[in-house]
């Protein structure tokens, strides 16, 4: 059974990009905390077999899996209705599904650029808006979305990744005021990490090799490593738990150092 005594018991989170990495990270991590967890992710088969991981390690009725293109409007309605019925309500929301593509400024396409404004951004506009109303009666709700250190500090290449993390950054503010103005306990909150073990880094594993790879990001890192996905969850969990209820409209930075620099 979901624990009644963890950090999150009787939380209800939806994850967007559940299947693997920080998503599923994250999802495991609340799971171990008495919530129950929907994955959304275009990759329904990775979904389904984190959900089954869960429910094995906590009891029937922990974690669903849905086929979600963020991306897409009318997949979000769907998803959070069906969300909604199996977990007896949505309260909190976790806007983590993302993709880096494309080159630097002179080598990234139109149609790259659009793609990953379009699932790094689109997605926490309408996964937020579309998730209102189930937030609103499942008070106090939490938004969290996974922006990136490359969200506040600039890069030489990917521009297109840059400017989406930081549209995510004050898109996230805004969303906090207006769920302030509104005087609804909906918190919203950005997390930013810096490199982290997924498999979003594997195009630098296989131009470096593994060890060089990670070791060559890491030497950027003052803590002199990259990070790993619990690194992340455990900010999720904070933020997804009353613990954080005078937080919204903050970001947290998770970069090793990086920022301080
Ligand atoms: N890992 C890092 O180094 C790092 C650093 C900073 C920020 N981030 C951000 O963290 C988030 C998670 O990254 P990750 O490292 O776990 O990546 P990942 O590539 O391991 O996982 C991303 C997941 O999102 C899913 N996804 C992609 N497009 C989708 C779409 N249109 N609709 C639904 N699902 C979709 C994928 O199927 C995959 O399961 C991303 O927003 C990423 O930008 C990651």
């Amino acid at each position: 059974m979901t624990s009644a005594t963890g950090r999150v018991a009787g939380k209800k989170a939806f994850i967007t990009g559940g299947a693997q990495g920080l998503g599923a990270g994250a999802a495991r991590r609340l799971a171990e905390e008495g919530a129950k967890v929907a994955l959304g992710d275009l990759n329904l088969e990775g979904a389904q077999a984190v959900a089954e991981e869960l429910n094995a390690a906590h009891g029937r009725g922990t974690a669903v899996a849905y086929r979600l293109d963020v991306t897409q409007e009318d997949q979000w309605a769907a998803a959070l209705e069906q969300a909604n019925a199996a977990m007896g309500g949505i309260s909190v929301l976790l806007n983590n599904a993302g993709i880096s593509k494309g080159g630097d400024l002179e080598h990234c396409s139109l149609q790259d650029f659009r793609d990953v404004m379009s699932v790094n951004v689109d997605s926490v506009f309408l996964g937020a808006k579309l998730a209102m109303p189930y937030l609103r009666d499942n008070q106090p709700g939490s938004i969290i979305n996974i922006s990136s250190i490359a969200g506040l500090i600039a890069n030489h290449n990917g521009p297109a990744y840059n400017a989406s993390k930081a549209a995510v950054w004050l898109l996230s503010k805004n969303i906090a005021l207006y769920c302030a103005k509104q005087k609804l306990d909906v918190r919203s909150n950005s997390i930013h990490p810096t490199f982290i073990d997924t498999p979003i880094l594997d195009p630098i594993r296989q131009r470096f090799g593994k060890e060089e790879g990670e070791a060559k990001l890491g030497r950027q890192v003052p803590l002199g490593r990259i990070g790993t996905p619990r690194d992340i969850a455990d900010a999720v969990l904070y933020l997804a738990s009353d613990e954080s209820r005078f937080m919204t409209g903050a970001e947290l930075k998770l970069d090793g150092g990086i920022s301080a620099m």
